[in-house]
């Protein structure tokens, strides 16, 4: 049956179950994709779920794609339909994927509808889950190219810290990770370039896919609306279980992302400085502080004696691509970090250290130990954590289909400014991805500022984020021409 409002029209599927809950699934498609796209996803819901799921599929969409003035029609449009249809109770749920669910999340705050659910989409950043006041569940593919893992691992971790709290919110907002699937298989059918350019392979079937989306939503719906409290104890079991096994992707990448920024601290900085630092490590303490433009460019790392160690204070800047729109496009994790670190030169003077002349002798020969660190091998660094430490599965994809990562010798530069005024290099093409650290070194008998080193480095989160999204396109989006 179509029912039209103005331009947009829901094609209803009728419950396949006699009894149950009555629930109305409203799905709002993504840009460029039709609303019929959505049937076997949605018939796998029906499937999955006991409760009697009654589904409308808008479509029709100026230039097929939804946007904020057609959504209201859309879905007041689909409950007329529901209800022709024959549907009685007012359980309406907005069911939206990718844009869809842009425009959907703050249409439905203050909506007949009663929850939502996101496939491949989620609230923005202003919006905190906690704060929603709808139930909502955020479905995430592993591999969607288009709303990657990394932008709902952000979301999994404001659940994680309200879970401690309010255990319950697994139930009301919960985040879920679909092992193995793509941004496409949310829906079914053919594409739009704009899908194609970004999105991943999946590494499980379109029927697979759709059989874990109608589990997760059949549980979040449960949760939601069911009476029958074994059935809603059950859903939280599974809700539970889903939760915990979703960490097992999300949780590796926010250990890493953890590294960037931690308060007013980077991590990582201070891991680059503690590697300068090599064999020396233990007998420092090394402070960092997070600092922005004019602050960081006019800061110097400094060094102190105390007792038989020295405190290093190191700076840092943390630079993100702008994103003002919260496009899941770009990349979560920062596009450099700039260390102002003390050389190995200036920590062995203030230590006092001085080998004994047949030591140094012998240090010439063992060049790694007593290797003068470069930005390149912070950079190496950051990338063979980021490897180890993703999944063994994302590892695997990554050394079968991944395109991989060149590091190039440092630039290196004489003066602050110039320094300041060079970007970290991080190219991608077809080939891979170019990395090249920024460094300045000064001796320790320079004039001004002896015994600084600093670096412009990869983080490690990006290398993880290469090695888990963007690495695995056969392309660099920018460049592919689809047809
Ligand atoms: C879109 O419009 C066409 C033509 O009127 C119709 O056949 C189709 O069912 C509509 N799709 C949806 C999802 O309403
Ligand atoms: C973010 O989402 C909230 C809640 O859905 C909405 O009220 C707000 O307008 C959105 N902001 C932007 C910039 O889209
Ligand atoms: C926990 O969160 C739920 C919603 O998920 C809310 O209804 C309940 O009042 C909260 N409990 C506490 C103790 O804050
Ligand atoms: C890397 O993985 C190991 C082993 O799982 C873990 O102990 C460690 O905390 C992780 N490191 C980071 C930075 O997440
Ligand atoms: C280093 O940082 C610590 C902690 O912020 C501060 O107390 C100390 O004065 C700093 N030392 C120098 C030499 O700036
Ligand atoms: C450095 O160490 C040498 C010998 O190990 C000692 O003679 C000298 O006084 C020390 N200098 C300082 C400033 O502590
Ligand atoms: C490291 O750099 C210092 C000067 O800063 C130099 O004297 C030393 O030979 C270098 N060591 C190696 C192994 O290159």
């Amino acid at each position: 049956m179509i029912v039209s409002s103005l331009a947009v029209t829901s094609e209803v599927m009728a419950p396949i179950r006699p009894s149950g809950e009555e629930i109305g699934l409203i799905f709002v498609p993504g840009a460029q994709i039709k609303g019929e796209a959505y049937r076997k996803t949605a018939r796998a819901i029906q499937d999955a779920s006991a409760e009697r799921v009654w589904v409308a599929l808008t479509g029709n969409y100026t230039a097929s794609t939804p946007n904020p003035l057609e959504i209201k029609g859309a879905v007041l449009g689909a409950i007329d339909a529901l209800k022709a249809a024959g549907m009685k109770s007012t359980n309406y749920v907005g069911v939206a994927h990718s844009l869809g669910g842009v425009f959907l999340a703050p249409y439905a705050e203050d909506s007949p509808l009663k929850a939502v659910v996101l496939l491949g989409a989620y609230l923005n950043r202003s919006t905190k889950l906690a704060d929603y006041p709808k139930p909502v569940l955020t479905l995430s593919g592993e591999l969607d190219g288009q709303t990657r893992i990394t932008r709902i691992a952000v979301d999994y971790e404001q659940l994680m810290q309200v879970a401690e709290k309010n255990s319950t919110s697994i139930f009301r907002t919960p985040v879920i990770n679909i092992k193995g699937s793509c941004h496409a298989q949310f829906a079914s059918g053919p594409m739009p370039p704009e899908v194609k350019k970004y999105d991943l392979t999946p590494a499980i079937s379109d029927l697979e896919a759709h059989a874990f989306i109608g589990r997760y939503v059949s549980s979040f719906l449960a949760v939601t609306f069911s009476k029958v409290p074994e059935m809603k104890e059950e859903a939280q079991r599974d809700l539970n279980f889903y939760f915990k096994e979703s960490g097992k992707r999300f949780l590796p990448l926010l250990g890493v992302k953890a590294l960037d920024v931690k308060g007013t601290v980077s991590p990582w900085a201070q891991i680059c400085q503690a590697q300068l630092a090599g064999k020396f490590v233990a007998r420092t303490t090394i402070n960092n502080k997070i600092l922005q433009g004019f602050s960081f460019l006019e800061s110097k790392p400094s060094i102190e004696k105390l007792g038989m160690g020295a405190i290093i204070n190191t700076t840092s800047l943390v630079e993100y691509e702008k994103n003002p729109l919260d496009v899941s496009l770009n990349k979560e994790s920062p596009k450099e970090i700039d260390v102002k670190m003390k050389s190995k030169d200036a920590i062995k003077k203030v230590l006092n250290v001085t080998l004994p002349e047949f030591l140094q002798a012998i240090e010439v020969l063992k060049l790694d130990k007593e290797k003068n660190i470069t930005c390149k091998d912070l950079n190496q660094l950051a990338y063979q954590l980021a490897l180890k430490n993703s999944t063994t599965e994302a590892q695997e994809r990554y050394r079968r289909h991944g395109r991989l990562i060149t590091f190039k010798d440092d630039l290196v530069y004489g003066t602050g400014f110039q320094w300041a005024s060079q970007p970290l290099v991080i190219e991608e093409s077809d080939k891979g991805l170019t990395v090249q650290g920024v460094a300045l070194v000064t001796s320790m008998s320079s004039t001004f500022f002896p015994g600084m080193h600093y670096c412009k480095v990869l983080s490690p989160y990006r290398a993880m984020e290469w090695i888990n999204v963007d690495s695995l396109r056969d392309h660099a989006p920018n460049r592919f021409h689809s047809s």
